[in-house]
């Protein structure tokens, strides 16, 4: 989640924004460390960082995982896998949008693609105190 899901969606959400067309490269952009600045960056980070998401849902799927709890990842809930299948489906469209290049087709995909995070957040993650907190993530 935070390796992967999360630095490349903010590449996504980046590209919403007017000011994504002005972004230059880092000085060296083959060690930066800022995806749109760096040597495969631009529409070509958007690319790359929806294939990411979409290809890294696979690893929400293997078996024997743990959640940051120790609870097990909740591969036996039929609504998991959905969430999952949401997500991949979500980052395929931020990849046919980014290929595109255009503006309004990002805002539309970026929006699915926070949605289907929220979703499943708002089952698995936001667990508030009178729901046993942090202890319960991964438990419906
Ligand atoms: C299939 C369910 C699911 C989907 C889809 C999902 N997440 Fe998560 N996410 C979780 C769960 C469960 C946790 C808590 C994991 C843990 O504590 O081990 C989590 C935790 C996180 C965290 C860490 C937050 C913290 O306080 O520990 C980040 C950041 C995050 N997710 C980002 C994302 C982003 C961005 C997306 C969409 C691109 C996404 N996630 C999609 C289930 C999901």
């Amino acid at each position: 989640m935070q390796g992967i899901f999360f630095p490349s969606s903010n590449v996504i959400f980046a590209a919403q924004h007017d000011e994504f067309a002005q972004v230059k490269p880092d000085a060296d952009p083959s060690l930066s460390t800022d995806p749109i600045k760096s040597v495969y960056g631009s529409w070509l980070a958007v690319e790359n960082s929806s294939l990411a998401i979409a290809e890294a849902t696979n690893l929400l799927l293997l078996p024997g995982r743990r959640c940051s709890n120790g609870r097990p990842v909740p591969l036996m809930d039929p609504d998991w896998p959905k969430y999952v299948s949401d997500l991949r489906q979500a980052a395929q469209g931020a990849y046919k949008a980014a290929q595109t290049k255009d503006q309004d087709r990002i805002l539309d995909a970026a929006d699915a693609l926070a949605t289907a995070c929220s979703h499943c957040h708002s089952v698995y993650r936001e667990k508030a105190p009178e729901q046993g907190g942090e202890a319960n993530r991964c438990v419906k």
